[in-house]
C-alpha cells in the first residue's frame, strides 16, 4: 500500500518520514519516486492549502496523498506571516524562490522594539484517498520569537523560534527533540491513528 507525501520541501519530508516510521502496511513514496507538478498555494488558510495540495496531487497521480500546510503566526503581527510564511519576504505571486534567511531577517525587522514576542507554529495535515475520502488533523506549537537567530538544525523559522518553557531554539535541537514537540508531530501523530484504522479496514489497498 503506497502513500505519496505531497511536498517537495526536504525539511518536511525528513520530519514526516521520521514521524510516520514503523507504520506496518504502508510504503511511503516521495516526489523522487513519483513526480508531480507544484501546486500554487492560493488558499486563505492552512486548511485550504493542505486540502488543495492533497486533492490536486491525488488527482494527478491517482495515489493516496498526505499533504501538509504549516506556518508561523506571530501575535504582535496579527497572525502574520501565516499562510505567507514560506514567501514572507517576496512579492506576492512573484514566483521567487523561498529564502529562509531573508524571511527571518524581515520577521526580526518587523518585531524590532516589540516586547510581545508570542508566536505559534500551526500545521494542518490532509490525507486524500482515491475513493474520495478525506481526513484532516492539525497541531500547534506555542512559543516566542528570539531576538536573533540561533542554531543550524531544522529549516525555515526554526532559528528564531523558542518553544514555551525552552531556552533553545528549534534549530538548536536535534531532529528527535524537535519531532517530540513540534506542530507537525501533533498533526501527523494524530494522522498515524487514522492510518492504522485505514490499514486495518483495507481502505488503502486501492480497491
Ligand atoms: P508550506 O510549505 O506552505 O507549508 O510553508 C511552510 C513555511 O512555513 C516554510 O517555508 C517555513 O517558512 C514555515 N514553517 C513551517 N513549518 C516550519 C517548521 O517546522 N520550522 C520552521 N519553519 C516552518
Amino acid at each position: 500500500m503506497e502513500v505519496l507525501l505531497g511536498t517537495k520541501n526536504r525539511g518536511k519530508i525528513v520530519e514526516a518520514l521520521d514521524l510516520l516510521s514503523g507504520l506496518p502496511g504502508i510504503e511511503w513514496r516521495t516526489h523522487a519516486d513519483r513526480s508531480f507538478a507544484d501546486v500554487a498555494e492560493m488558499g486563505a488558510s492552512f486548511l485550504e492549502n493542505a486540502l488543495l495540495k492533497a486533492t490536486t496531487i491525488g488527482a494527478e497521480t491517482g495515489l493516496p496523498v498526505l499533504s501538509e500546510d504549516a506556518g508561523l503566526e506571530v501575535v504582535a503581527l496579527g497572525g502574520e506571516p501565516g499562510v505567507r510564511s514560506a514567501r514572507y519576504s517576496s512579492e506576492p505571486d512573484s514566483g521567487a524562490p523561498v529564502d529562509y534567511a531573508r524571511n527571518n531577517a524581515l520577521l526580526l525587522q518587523r518585531l524590532s522594539g516589540v516586547e510581545d514576542r508570542r508566536a505559534r507554529f500551526v500545521a494542518v495535515a490532509a490525507l486524500w484517498l482515491p475513493d474520495g475520502q478525506i481526513f484532516v488533523c492539525s497541531g500547534v506549537l506555542d512559543g516566542r520569537i528570539a531576538l536573533s537567530p540561533r542554531g543550524d538544525g531544522g529549516f525555515g523559522y526554526d532559528p528564531l523560534f523558542l518553544p514555551c518553557g525552552r531556552t533553545r531554539t528549534l534549530a538548536e535541537m536535534t531532529l528527535d527533540e524537535k519531532n517530540a514537540i513540534s506542530h507537525r508531530r501533533r498533526a501527523i501523530g494524530r494522522m498515524r491513528a487514522i492510518f492504522e484504522d485505514l490499514v486495518a479496514a483495507g481502505d488503502l489497498s486501492g480497491g
